[in-house]
C-alpha cells in the first residue's frame, strides 16, 4: 500500500455557542452540527438547562450552560446564535457584541427602535459583524426573484404583495399566551422585510392596517390578533400588501411577488414536492407543513453565510459578495421593525400611520442618542 499525503489544511471553522434551545434554536443547532462544514456548535446555553443538555445530547455537543454570560466570557467562542425569547434579543446582543462576539440574532432583534439604537451603537463600537434571521432572503427562490429585479426584470416596482399563512388546526390553543403584537413583531416582520428587499432602493413611508381575530374570536377582546393586512405606501410611489393569517389548514404558505411597469416576479412554493396526484376526486399534491420543512435549506444557508462572515472577520479577508445585497445586517432589522412599529400605532388608532425611524439617520441619532445616556 503506498498512501499519499494530501494538504487539507482548511480555513478551521468559527465555533459558535447558542443561545437558547427552544423550536427555531434546535432547529440552528442541527444546521450548525451537521449541516454548514464552515462552523462547529461549541456550546447551548438555556436557562431551561434539561433543553440545551438533551439537544447537546442528541447533537454530540460537550457544553452546555444556563448561563448566556459563560459564552460571552469564553475566548473560545467566536460567535453567538441568539434564539431566545424576543424580549431578550437586544440585552442580549449587547452583551455579546460587548465581550467581541459576532451575533446571529433571529428575527425581530429588538422589541423597539430605542432599544435598537442601543444595539447599533454597541455593534458600531465593538466592530463585529451583526445578522438578522431573515431567512426567506436566502430561499432559492426569493433570491431569484431578487436577481431579477437587480437586473431591470421588471421594470419600476408598482405592486409588491407578500403573505405568510402559518400552519394551525383551525383554533390557537395557547392564544392567551401569544404576546399581544406577536403578528407584527414576529411574523409580519419577514414579510416586512421581504418587501422591503423586493423594492430595491425604496423606503416605507406610509402603513394602514386591518386586523382581527378571525380564528379565535373570544381573544379579541384580549387584544389578541390572527389575522391581518397591511397596506405600506414606499417612497417610490410602489403600494405593497403584506398579510398573515395563525392557522391555514393546508400548511406553511409564504409567498411573495413585485408587479412593475415591465413584468412580474413571485416567490414561494405551494407544494411540498413537485409530485403531483391525479385520482378520481382530481388534482392534489402535498404541501409544507412547517417551517422547518419549507425552508430547511434556507435556514442552513443564512447561518451558513454567517459563518463564512465571520470567519473572513477573523482571517482579515473580503466578506462575500452575492451580487445582490442579500445579508441581512441591522438596517435591515431596522427598516422592518420601523414597519411593524407603524403597524401597530395604525391598529391602535384605526387610521394609517407614518413609518418612523426607518432610516440612517434615525440609526445615528440612536445612536448618539445612547452614546450621551451612557457618557457622565
Ligand atoms: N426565522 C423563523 O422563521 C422563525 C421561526 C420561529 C421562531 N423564530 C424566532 O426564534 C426565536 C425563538 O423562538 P422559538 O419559537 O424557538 O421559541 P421557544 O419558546 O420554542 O424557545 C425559546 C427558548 O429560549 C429559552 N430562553 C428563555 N429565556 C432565555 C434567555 N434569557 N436566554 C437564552 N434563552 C432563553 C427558553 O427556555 C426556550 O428554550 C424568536 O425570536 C422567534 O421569533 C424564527
Amino acid at each position: 500500500m503506498s498512501y499519499q499525503t494530501v494538504d487539507s489544511s482548511r480555513t478551521p471553522p468559527v465555533r459558535i455557542g447558542l443561545i437558547g434551545a427552544g423550536w427555531m434554536g434546535a432547529f440552528h443547532a442541527r444546521s450548525l452540527a451537521q449541516r454548514i462544514p464552515g462552523a462547529t456548535l461549541a456550546v447551548i446555553a438555556d436557562p431551561a438547562v434539561e433543553a440545551a443538555t438533551k439537544l447537546a445530547a442528541e447533537l454530540g455537543v460537550e457544553r452546555v450552560t444556563a448561563e448566556a454570560a459563560d459564552l460571552f466570557a469564553d475566548p473560545e467562542i467566536d460567535a453567538v446564535v441568539i434564539a431566545g425569547p424576543i424580549r431578550f434579543h437586544a440585552p442580549l446582543s449587547i452583551a455579546a457584541v460587548r465581550a467581541g462576539k459576532h451575533v446571529f440574532c433571529e428575527k425581530p432583534g429588538s422589541t423597539t427602535l430605542e432599544e435598537l439604537g442601543e444595539v447599533e451603537a454597541a455593534v458600531a463600537e465593538a466592530g463585529v459583524h451583526w445578522q438578522i434571521g431573515f431567512n426567506r432572503r436566502y430561499a432559492a427562490d426569493f433570491l431569484a426573484a431578487r436577481r431579477d429585479l437587480a437586473a431591470g426584470t421588471v421594470g419600476t416596482p408598482q405592486l409588491l404583495r407578500s403573505l405568510t399563512r402559518d400552519p394551525g388546526t383551525g383554533s390557537i390553543p395557547n392564544a392567551a399566551r401569544v404576546p399581544q403584537w406577536t403578528m407584527f413583531l414576529e411574523t409580519l416582520i419577514h414579510d416586512f422585510d421581504a418587501l422591503n428587499w423586493m423594492n430595491p432602493g425604496a423606503e416605507p413611508l406610509t402603513v394602514h392596517v386591518l386586523a382581527d381575530a378571525l380564528v379565535e374570536p373570544s381573544f379579541k377582546p384580549a387584544g389578541f390578533i390572527d389575522t391581518a393586512v397591511a397596506t405600506i405606501r414606499y417612497s417610490n410611489g410602489a403600494i405593497a400588501v403584506a398579510e398573515a393569517s395563525f392557522s391555514a389548514l393546508y400548511g406553511y404558505d409564504v409567498r411573495g411577488e413585485t408587479f412593475g411597469s415591465a413584468g412580474m416576479v413571485q416567490a414561494g412554493r405551494p407544494t411540498e414536492t413537485a409530485a403531483r396526484r391525479y385520482t378520481a376526486a382530481g388534482l392534489g399534491a402535498e404541501t409544507p407543513r412547517l417551517n422547518i420543512e419549507l425552508f430547511a435549506d434556507a435556514y442552513r444557508d443564512e447561518l451558513a453565510d454567517f459563518a463564512v462572515h465571520v470567519a473572513a472577520r477573523r482571517d482579515g479577508a473580503e466578506s462575500p459578495d452575492h451580487g445582490v445585497p442579500l445579508t441581512p445586517g441591522l438596517a435591515d432589522a431596522r427598516r422592518a421593525l420601523a414597519v411593524a412599529r407603524a403597524c401597530i400605532e395604525s391598529v391602535q388608532s384605526g387610521a394609517p400611520a407614518d413609518v418612523v425611524g426607518s432610516g440612517v439617520d434615525a440609526a445615528q441619532e440612536g445612536a448618539q442618542a445612547v452614546a450621551g445616556a451612557v457618557t457622565p
